[in-house]
């Protein structure tokens, strides 16, 4: 987050940039069961930002000394690609994806039900293919959707979105030119019941503000469980009516 550009005219007859509404998301799109060679996956895009979340296991843990007697550990790994940003990205991890996947796995981490499969892990990989400011909610958002399509048990999903303010205006989901030059950008995650997993800020918000952002985050995390749970709904409901391939036998 830089410093709020006063010269930037983020609104035009009280859109966006891009034309949104304040409150409004970007347009979503998820598919679940991307990859054939993962347990579960998912592809997501919010707005510019697109990203392929693999879950694999519950499987052995390597190295053993990680294994927990009592629960699955969950690993998650948050990488974006050298390509996904404007100025190139150096490859590999760096303090940043550290940051960003360890409070993504302590967002996912509740609602699984490690207790199932102790000694064992779950990795969750998220690939950042094109980067647009929120990838770490776009990570979760698709993480969620990749662990349900893995068929590993969970309380409840997660969706995760965030809320932010430029030109003294809350907004929600903001994209780059927003969280680059806007006063305040605040990721939050939680369950469908409203359990906050993931609450992180970045920049300035009165306290009112910060009531408002949150009850605005919390709407947009909402709607976006909307089309986890149709995008999962619609694939499994899909192979239920689909069960065989027909085959014709010619004589
Ligand atoms: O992506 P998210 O908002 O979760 O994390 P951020 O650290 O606030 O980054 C905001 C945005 O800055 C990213 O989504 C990218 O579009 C951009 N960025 C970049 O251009 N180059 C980087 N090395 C890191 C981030």
């Amino acid at each position: 987050m830089e410093e709020c550009n006063d010269n930037i005219s983020f609104f035009k007859e009280g859109l966006r940039l891009d034309s949104r509404r304040p409150d409004e998301l970007r347009p979503i799109k998820i598919e679940a069961g991307v990859l054939a060679r993962a347990d579960g996956s998912c592809y997501i895009e919010m707005g510019g930002n697109k990203v392929i979340a693999a879950v694999y296991g519950p499987r052995e843990v390597h190295p053993r000394h990680l294994q927990e007697v009592t629960r699955a550990i969950v690993r998650y790994r948050y990488n974006m690609a050298s390509f996904s940003v404007e100025e190139r990205k150096r490859p590999g991890p760096d303090r940043r994806s550290h940051e960003i996947s360890k409070v993504s796995r302590e967002a996912l981490e509740p609602v699984i039900l490690t207790s199932y499969f102790p000694r064992s892990v779950i990795d969750v990989f998220v690939e950042v293919l094109q980067a647009d400011a929120g990838t770490r909610t776009a990570g979760i958002n698709a993480a969620s959707v990749a662990l349900a399509d893995a068929g590993i048990p969970m309380k409840s999903m997660i969706s995760a979105c965030a809320a932010g303010k430029v030109g003294d205006t809350l907004v929600l989901d903001p994209m780059k030119e927003e969280d680059n030059f806007g006063q305040a950008d605040m990721p939050v995650a939680m369950t469908p019941n409203g359990d906050i997993t993931l609450l992180q800020m970045d920049g300035r918000f009165t306290k009112d503000e910060f009531s408002q952002a949150l009850e605005m985050a919390m709407k947009g995390c909402r709607e976006i469980y909307e089309l986890q749970r149709k995008c999962l709904i619609g694939k499994y409901a899909q192979l239920e009516t689909e069960p065989f391939l027909e085959v014709q036998v010619c004589d």
